[in-house]
């Protein structure tokens, strides 16, 4: 498939590596692009810089309701929705036990997993009904997804383990999502980015960002979220790319803290 003359659905498209897929899809002439974040001040004024072929829809994708109701109204105004790309995603760190040997909240575990999992699996499962849709092209495909986990699901560090068993999932997920929708034509992948700068380090203690930009091997410095882009668009592009997870980290191997 290709960019060009597509219909995209990028959840987590108000920033970061959502935001740099939302321009790509753009600048390579995509039919229309969805941006399906919470931030909607921001997704707006993407939008408004990007003009009329991008949507905004102010969504939870934790709320099965609000993605439906995003789904539908990306075909009302596009027609059809080709491609998903889901980016939207939350970090929670917290040790199991704290200092004094407190279990850690439940809840923000469940939270976690309740976004970047579930949410997720949600948002493929009622766009790729939407896919299913589309008349085939001629490699028979009708849609592709793109999942976004994290090296943390392989080198999770201390305090990770709700994200990493929530990005754990979407790589297990990944064989059985492309063999289940191999006979509607639709391909799955999932990319597991490094150490990708974005606004997710805002909030980072300082001086964390400047350690991390050091630790990858070669090219030694933080990704670029345009670089993550590019690779979402040669999976688009590449039909024999299917059910397989690509670490785009520049050989980065997360240390235990
Ligand atoms: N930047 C990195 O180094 C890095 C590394 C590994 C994995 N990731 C993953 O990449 C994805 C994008 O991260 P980023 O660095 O661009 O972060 P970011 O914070 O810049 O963007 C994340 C976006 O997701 C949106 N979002 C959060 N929860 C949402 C929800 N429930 N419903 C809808 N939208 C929601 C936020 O509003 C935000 O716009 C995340 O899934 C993150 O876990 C990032």
């Amino acid at each position: 498939m290709k960019l060009q003359g597509s219909v995209v659905f990028v959840t987590g498209g108000a920033s970061g590596l959502g935001e740099a897929v939302v321009r790509r899809a753009i600048a390579d002439g995509a039919k229309g692009v969805t941006i399906a974040d919470l931030a909607e001040d921001k997704a707006n004024a993407l939008a408004a810089e990007l003009g009329d072929r991008v949507l905004v829809l102010n969504t939870d994708i934790s709320k099965e309701d609000q993605v439906a109701a995003a789904v539908a109204a990306t075909v009302v105004k596009f027609g059809c929705l080709d491609i998903t790309v889901s980016c939207a995603g939350i970090a929670l760190a917290q040790r199991t036990l704290d200092r004094e040997g407190e279990p850690a909240s439940l809840p923000n575990y469940a939270k976690v997993i309740g976004v970047n999992l579930i949410g997720t699996f949600d948002v493929v499962r009622q766009t790729t009904s939407a896919m299913a849709k589309n008349e085939p092209n001629e490699e028979g495909e009708r849609g592709v997804v793109i999942m976004t986990a994290s090296i943390a699901a392989f080198d999770g560090q201390v305090g990770q383990a709700a994200y990493s068993a929530s990005k754990g999932g979407l790589v297990g997920m990944t064989l059985p999502l492309s063999r289940d929708l191999a006979p509607t034509g639709i391909r799955v992948m999932t990319i597991a980015p490094g150490l990708l700068d974005t606004p997710i380090y805002l909030f980072a203690p300082p001086g964390l960002k400047e350690q991390l930009s050091k630790t990858p091997v070669f090219p030694k410095r933080l990704g670029r979220p345009d670089e993550f882009a590019k690779l979402v668009a040669a999976i688009i592009d590449n039909a024999y790319l299917n059910g397989e997870v690509i670490r785009l980290d520049a050989a980065v191997r997360l240390p235990p803290k």
